[in-house]
């Protein structure tokens, strides 16, 4: 067995499969991501069916692909590592059962790791390399080490959007849930008005580029405040995924609600007869595009997928490339939506960093790639002199680094996963 520390990390709970090798939670040898963007663009959306099968055929390759980028062969790793939940049943599903065989055979221990933790330990993996950068030993009290300090976590993806005081406690991390969303995540609602426009899948990037074209003021986007607890008492929020994590118990000012918004959007789009030129710009980008389909039926196979895979149109970069995609008008409605939503994210984020007195802002997942969030939260903790961290782009979205990193505490406290362990599609962080 290897002694340098280095863990494994495999990801498969969404639609890129992923594998990873991380020395001590603090230095990636390796980050090997396979996306299936281009099997799910055609629909618009994920497709779970597709998503498991698409894992089953990547993980092999992908692992290999990790060990042989990092130099080094199975004898040498000290654990591996692997999302357990939340995410789709079947695609966690087939990370879990390939890092259970491999544990087994290699003799190694096994360790679960949540997702949202894993974005998390994105941003701080990070810092921790940052640090080995600058000098290679912290202070002796640990000072300026990215484990000394609790951080306020917004973790804001597809299928999240959930706020964490995240606290160093004896060498590992404990979560607390401070807020989330009720409904629909924000990166969900980035993805449905992207389709609703016309534009591809994810959408996030998209709504990114040309936003930047668009007067942000345009349309008043606004978001009221979730009201009382009241309203929510025993009611399963409507997101994606970790649908157990309790509404009700949480400060509604730190709650977030997205679907109202993405409906204004539909509103406005029908008010100003924007459809038609939404669906011909959808026909005209995604020729290859269908609904989604039932498992096992046409449109799952052939030569068309593979026509489709090809050629995915890209976000526009200039002015020039956006007005020949859209309308003026269209550009000031994906600037409004976006300078709202982040708008939204940022004065729940602070007002709860500032009512806990957190004085270290995470902002991580797939939304955290957005550059309108990434200057407007480090523009106002500059104001409000705290600091605020986002991880690389690459290390934003879904990856296996994060998830070996996030094992390195574990593995040092020695939690181990059984051999019973099992997909959870539901799992929450910090109850
Ligand atoms: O973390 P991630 O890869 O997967 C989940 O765990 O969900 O996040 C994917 C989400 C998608 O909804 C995508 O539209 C969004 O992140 N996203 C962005 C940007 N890049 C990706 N949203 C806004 N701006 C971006 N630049
Ligand atoms: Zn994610």
């Amino acid at each position: 067995m290897g002694k340098r520390g280095l863990i494994l990390g495999i990801e498969s709970s969404c639609d890129e499969t992923a594998a990873s090798v991380v020395e001590r939670g603090a230095r990636t040898l390796s980050s090997v991501v396979a996306s299936q963007i281009p099997t799910h663009a055609r629909y618009g959306g994920v497709v779970p069916e597709l998503a498991s099968r698409e894992h089953l055929r990547a993980v092999v390759p992908v692992v290999r692909a990790a060990l042989a980028e990092a130099g080094i062969t199975f004898a040498d790793l000290d654990a591996i590592a692997v999302t357990s939940g939340p995410g789709l049943a079947g695609a966690l599903l087939v990370g879990i059962s390939y890092a259970k065989a491999l544990a087994f055979a290699q003799g190694l221990p096994l360790i679960a790791i949540n997702h949202l933790e894993g974005h998390i330990h994105a941003v701080l993996l990070q810092e921790h390399e940052a640090l080995a950068g600058s000098s290679p030993e912290p202070s002796a009290n640990g000072q300026g080490s990215p484990d000394a300090e609790p951080a306020l976590a917004l973790v804001v993806s597809g299928g999240h959007t959930h706020l964490f005081l995240a606290r160093p406690v004896r060498g590992s991390w404990h979560y607390s849930l401070i807020g989330r969303t009720v409904d629909d995540a924000a990166g969900e609602a980035y993805d449905k008005v992207a389709k609703l426009l016309g534009f591809g899948y994810p959408g996030g990037p998209w709504i990114d580029a040309l936003a930047r074209f668009g007067n942000p003021k345009a349309v008043p986007f606004a978001f009221s405040q979730i009201k009382t607890k009241l309203h929510l008492v025993g009611k399963t929020p409507r997101t994606k995924a970790a649908t157990t994590a309790p509404i009700a118990a949480l400060n509604p000012h730190f709650l977030f609600s997205f679907s109202g918004i993405k409906t204004a959007v539909l509103r406005y789009v029908e008010l100003n007869n924007l459809r038609a030129e939404a669906e011909a710009r959808a026909a005209r980008l995604f020729p290859h595009r269908f609904g989604h389909p039932e498992p096992g039926t046409a449109g799952l196979d052939g030569e068309s997928l593979d026509a489709a895979k090809t050629n995915l149109p890209k976000p526009p970069t200039t002015r020039e490339e956006a007005l020949a995609l859209c309308p003026q008008q269209t550009l000031d409605l994906v600037a409004s939506f976006q300078h709202a939503v982040v708008g939204d994210l940022m004065k729940k984020t602070f007002a709860a960093a500032e009512s806990l007195g957190a004085r270290r802002i995470l902002v991580t997942g797939g939304v955290a790639a957005n550059r309108e969030l990434r200057s407007r939260f480090t523009g106002e903790a500059q104001r409000r002199g705290i600091r605020v961290a986002f991880p690389t782009l690459a290390l934003s979205t879904d990856n296996a680094a994060m998830i070996a990193a996030a094992a390195w505490p574990r593995f040092e406290a020695g939690e181990f996963a059984g051999s019973e362990l099992s997909a959870e599609p539901s799992l929450p962080l910090g109850r």
